[in-house]
């Protein structure tokens, strides 16, 4: 087989490897130590790109990806690095199943390839129609929109936000009215669809700068003036208890002043793309939930995957985005998108049944019966959920709801596996980019527990690039299990 020339200068490390998965030896650690053996050849290190790259921080600044932060996300310059290396050319199709701000789709667009993609949340969905509309946005009258902002204070509405019980007083009461004010007034300008669109992307966009709240991976945070810090907090003092500290977020930005600025930069970036288009190529935004949705796409069609999925580290996208979720009236909805979601908070509930019934309403059920099978007699995940049970019974397990979420991480994960090989067609290359994680002293090697269920449904492992900077784990974890650096990793399979 071809070895993929990915990255000049990359050394391969042995070292990489571990040397134990159980802290103190606790549990059984044999199965995952030979997942670490077996695909030791693959492992390799590069300085070639680093966490900038894999992250959203890359994409902060670049023209379009920089209209929505996304914070999962990984940045534009890696997909064009992967779908360079991976020799995907204009004709091919591409697929990122689990697309967030569809920073894959855009990639493509601009490299003129056809992508498609699959994702679940609303605001996502808004970013991609508006960003992908770059090219046909009328600037003048982008610029006619910007010279009203400055000259008009649109009038006050009695249209309050719909908050969701965890968004309530997430705004100074100004910032709110205005923020409805904008909303609204824009419905009611003589302009295009199109420039309307992006001023809802706009908006939303700005929500959390112009809030009390601030995200922070698996946590809206809150700052201690937002009124449901301050009732909270003089509850507690009236029970004896110590006041919960909030975040400062110092001076916010006044709503009028970070939409001119917003906007500003936006007519700047289209007027940078106008002058030089992509050839033309088409992308299309799924929206749904990846695990009904691949098994019913036709086999054989896509050339090459890009995708990063959640990390199994307790990440709710479902709280960190309810602003802008509630903002685009997502109300009791919101509990399905939270359930719906690849598993990998405590909250989530399986999916196997839901699983197994889609299966068979679509003459699949042998089909997911192996499948399930793959997951089910896999020695590494069966080592690690032993593991975590037994750690659970010593106390050192702080929810029981990692347990499900580990287990049906990797479940739900397999079934993704088996759809994309199903999927793409022969000589596809498939990469994922994960880290790895550790619950209660026991390390979970993500990267190749997901190459060795990868490799059970039909792919052949190619690559494991790991990041030269390791990831360290929660300060929970630190305190009582001692420092661990984990893998961040892009893993490499192809369908032969
Ligand atoms: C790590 S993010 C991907 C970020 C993306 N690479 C980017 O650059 O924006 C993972 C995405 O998977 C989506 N997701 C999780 N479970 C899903 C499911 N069952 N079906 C569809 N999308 C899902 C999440 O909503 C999230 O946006």
């Amino acid at each position: 087989m071809q070895q993929l020339s990915f990255f000049q200068d990359t050394k391969t490390h042995k070292n990489l490897t571990r040397n134990s998965f159980s802290h103190n030896s606790v549990c059984r650690e044999d199965a995952r130590m030979a997942l670490d053996e077996r695909y030791s050849y693959l492992l390799e290190e590069t300085d070639k790109f680093n966490r900038q790259l894999v992250s959203f921080q890359a994409n902060k600044t670049e023209v379009l990806h920089s209209w929505m932060k996304y914070r999962e996300g990984f940045s534009a310059s890696l997909v064009e690095l992967l779908l360079k290396e991976l020799e995907v050319e204009s004709g091919d199709v591409i697929l990122d199943p689990f697309a967030g701000s569809a920073t894959t789709l855009l990639e493509a667009k601009m490299m003129g390839i056809d992508a498609v993609g699959i994702e679940l949340l609303p605001h996502c969905h808004l970013a991609w129609e508006a960003k992908s509309r770059a090219f046909d946005y009328d600037l003048d009258e982008l610029r006619s929109v910007r010279g009203l902002i400055e000259q008009t204070i649109p009038p006050e509405i009695n249209a309050k936000f719909q908050h969701l019980t965890i968004t309530e007083t997430a705004f100074p009461p100004q910032a709110e009215k205005d923020l409805m004010a904008y909303t609204y007034w824009f419905e009611t300008l003589d302009v295009s669809q199109n420039t309307k669109l992006l001023c809802k992307l706009i908006l939303t966009s700005l929500l959390e700068e112009i809030s009390y709240t601030r995200k922070d991976g698996q946590y809206l945070r809150w700052d201690s003036r937002a009124d449901k810090i301050r009732n909270n907090n003089e509850k507690r003092i009236a029970q004896g208890k110590k006041p919960i500290s909030g975040i400062n977020k110092g001076v916010l930005p006044d709503v009028k002043q970070i939409l001119l600025e917003a906007l500003n930069r936006i007519i700047i970036h289209t007027a940078k793309l106008q002058r030089d288009p992509p050839p033309s190529s088409r992308q299309n935004l799924i929206e749904g939930n990846i695990l009904y949705t691949l098994p019913t796409m036709p086999a054989n069609q896509f050339a090459a995957v890009v995708t990063s999925p959640p990390y199994a580290n307790r990440y709710d996208y479902t709280r960190t985005y309810a602003l802008e979720l509630a903002y685009l009236g997502v109300d009791d909805e919101i509990f399905n998108l939270r359930q719906d979601q690849l598993s990998c908070t405590v909250e989530n509930k399986p999916k196997v049944s839901k699983l197994e019934a889609h299966y068979q309403t679509i003459g699949q059920h042998n089909r997911y019966k192996q499948i399930l099978n793959i997951v089910q007699s896999n020695d590494a995940l069966v080592e690690i959920n032993t593991a975590l049970s037994k750690r659970n019974e010593r106390g050192d397990v702080n929810n029981r709801g990692i347990l499900t979420m580990i287990d049906q991480y990797f479940t739900e994960l397999t079934f993704v596996f088996a759809e994309l090989y199903r999927v793409c067609h022969s000589g596809a290359g498939v990469v994922f980019v994960n880290d790895n994680v550790r619950y209660a002293g026991e390390v979970i090697p993500v990267d190749t527990l997901s190459t060795n269920l990868a490799e059970q449904v039909g792919f052949t492992p190619h690559k494991i690039y790991v990041l030269p900077q390791r990831k360290g784990n929660s300060s929970q974890q630190m305190g009582k299990f001692g420092r661990e650096a984990l893998r961040k990793s892009i893993t490499i399979w192809k369908k032969l």
